[in-house]
């Protein structure tokens, strides 16, 4: 941090000098070494693609253990890459070829035996299901400093179908979930698998423990799987999510394999120090697109880890566990997830002064009574529930009969409480509302956020930061623009805050106090400088590190440049600004920060580099690239400079 501050007209010379450089650019005094690419042997696998939560485990002064998620498939670039990251040829030609006549999607159950494509296309979702999931490096640190890995014991991966050929690797469900899985009479479909789960994919944001194992979290499951699921919990078919092509992402690799959708989008954990232990999803943490884990163990009081939701309007979440800590390093506490309640946070909007507002913690249960926030909000709930509900007779009206004030009175007639639309009993009930969490959630009057990433715990005030990554809406929700307002009150604010959340005593459990800690947006916007926070990572200082992720499509790519990295600090002069630290190759977003033990080495992931264009653009590409800023923008482009690939390190 420089010591006689950092002025805006200085913050924007930088963020033009470097924003567009394709590699990853450090302040000076800083140097890069990589660690792991895509393609690299790790166990009986290999490193998977688009890594995004990094996870540092010390070993020993020079050892230690790298967790690292592979989240989804940027099909492009991985297309491209594909025979010299991984060796060997890929049938995306001819799957291409066949899914055209069929609008890019087929769903491979349908297909018959013998027909070639099936195989075909089980190939290719194979292969991509390779690259997701989670995996286990070991490092060593080099005498001159940097880590690097040494393949080892510790080596291990879980991919999107680690347990397809090898039952032994299945993953296993904590939970009420675990009764729902294992029922044989259900509404939808059944993978046949009782409570164990083939693999894991999706995975993104995550987090540690104080006693050595890693979370890991399912987020947009939606895109290989079926979000929806009927009343019971069970799954809908899998042919509603065919397996499908774009010409940007594969979607729907669970159809070729008939993956059950209620078996994703859970909190995975992990032991990296003990490979032969198999992973578990802990359903009482919920299902829904999960991101941002961050885990409060003191001893004397229940285990609370929180989570958050990133979709439009996705919602902030506690787990509180029934049983205490006694020893927040002990390895038994990963029991505490297997009873306790999942709350959902509904905020308050603050007071006259827009300083400091309140809020309470609603607990997921049977008799939570059913409070619909408003007509729109209420509206999404009803109409895929109204599909879905063995009730959905009575309810057939559309959105717009939902959200007219009769429609509403109706519905809260026949559904006063959770338990009115989940009927099941005991434990396969609570196992359903936690599948359906999201719109478990929504019923109860839970709060729509602006897209939850990341969440950490400040070790100085013991406060929850939470990274909103963006407010507005889409078609799956809209944050509650009474609480998400930008800078200068605007309703809705693309650029993202970073909130600061401090749980009340135990006088008024679950009761909360949040407030705007950074708020997204350039400084001439009232902004800090740094649009769309993701990830987050906090010093032994309280410094907060946090990196961006603005869709590469941004038209606002020449005013914020390429994702970055980011330095807030908490205390002292410099508090409450915000400093660019390192910015990410063209088309990436950076993921995953983390500090080894020491602090002196600060682990990232460059996610998807070249996603739309290539890491290697032939000049027809830099061309459009580059008349693509200047149209939007209107400014000169000579900084755009390609950097070959190779000269980054
Ligand atoms: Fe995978 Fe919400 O970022
Ligand atoms: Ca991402
Ligand atoms: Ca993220
Ligand atoms: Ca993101």
């Amino acid at each position: 941090v420089p010591s006689d501050g950092f002025d805006a007209a200085e913050q924007r010379h930088r963020y033009a000098r470097i924003e567009l450089e394709d590699r990853l650019v450090l302040p000076d005094g800083f140097r890069a070494d990589l660690v792991a690419v895509w393609g690299d042997p790790v166990a009986d696998g290999r490193f998977g693609f688009n890594n995004d939560h990094l996870s540092f485990l010390s070993l020993g002064a020079d050892r230690a253990l790298l967790t690292v998620n592979f989240e989804y498939i940027s099909a492009r670039a991985w297309r491209q890459g594909y025979a010299e990251a991984v060796g060997g040829p890929l049938p995306f030609d001819a799957v291409i070829d066949a899914l055209a006549p069929r609008g890019g999607r087929v769903d491979a159950a349908s297909l018959a035996a013998d027909d070639p494509l099936r195989a075909t296309i089980r190939q290719l979702a194979e292969a991509a299901m390779a690259d997701l999931g989670v995996g286990v490096i070991e490092l060593e640190r080099q005498p001159d400093g940097p880590w690097r890995r040494r393949p080892g014991r510790f080596d291990r991966r879980i991919t999107g179908l680690s347990g397809w050929r090898d039952p032994a690797q299945r993953l296993g469900t904590t939970g009420p979930a675990a009764a729902v899985f294992r029922r044989r009479e259900r509404l939808g479909y059944d993978d046949g698998l009782g409570d164990a789960i083939i693999g894991s994919f999706a995975n993104c944001a995550g987090g540690e423990t104080p006693w050595g194992t890693v979370l890991s979290a399912e987020e947009n499951m939606q895109s290989q799987v079926a979000e929806a699921v009927h009343a019971d919990g069970s799954s809908v078919s899998p042919a509603a999510r065919p397996f499908a092509y774009d010409g940007q992402r594969l979607d729907g690799l669970g159809n070729p394999f008939g993956l059950a959708g209620n078996k994703y989008g859970w909190m995975v954990e992990l032991d990296p120090r003990r490979p032969e232990r198999t992973a578990v999803k802990h359903s009482w943490l919920g299902r829904f697109r999960h991101e941002a884990v961050a885990v409060k163990a003191v001893a004397g009081q229940p285990l609370v880890v929180y989570s958050g939701c990133d979709r439009h309007g996705g919602h902030l979440y506690r787990f509180v566990s029934d049983a205490l800590i006694r020893d927040p390093a002990d390895p038994a506490n990963s029991e505490l997830f297997s009873a306790g309640r999942l709350e959902v946070a509904r905020f308050d909007p603050p007071g006259p002064d827009g300083g400091e507002g309140r809020g309470r913690w609603l607990p997921l249960e049977p008799t939570a009574p059913v409070a619909p926030l408003g007509p729109g909000h209420f509206a999404r709930f009803g109409v895929e529930q109204a599909v879905l509900l063995p009730h959905s007779d009575r309810l057939k009206p559309g959105a717009e009969a939902f959200a007219s004030d009769a429609a509403v009175a109706a519905y809260r007639r026949l559904f006063a409480t959770l338990a009115d639309l989940y009927p099941g009993e005991g434990e396969e009930r609570m196992g359903a509302i936690l599948i359906d969490a999201h719109l478990a959630a929504c019923a109860i009057g839970a709060t729509p956020c602006a897209r939850p990433e990341d969440t950490v715990i400040d070790p100085l005030s013991g406060d929850l930061l939470i990274a909103f990554t963006a407010g507005g809406g889409s078609d799956d929700g809209r944050a509650d623009p009474a609480i998400f307002r930008g800078p200068k009150g605007q309703a809705t604010w693309p650029y993202g805050w970073i909130m600061g959340l401090a749980d009340d005593g135990a006088e008024k459990a679950g009761a909360f106090r949040w407030r705007m800690v950074a708020t997204g947006g350039a400084p001439w916007q009232g902004g800090l400088g740094f649009a769309n926070p993701d990830n987050l990572a906090v010093d032994r200082l309280g410094t907060l590190w946090m990196v961006t992720d603005r869709s590469t499509k941004s038209a606002d790519l020449d005013l914020f440049g390429n994702n970055s990295c980011w330095v807030l600090p908490s205390r002292g002069p410099h508090a409450g600004e915000a400093f660019c630290f390192a910015t990410g190759p063209m088309e990436c977003e950076l993921t995953g920060p983390c500090f080894d033990a020491s602090e002196s080495t600060l682990f990232l992931a460059v996610q998807h580099p070249g996603e739309d264009h290539g890491t290697r653009p032939s000049a027809e590409a830099r061309e459009a690239q580059a008349h693509r800023l200047v149209d939007r923008s209107g400014r000169a482009f000579e900084q755009l400079r390609w950097v070959p690939q190779g000269s980054n390190w």
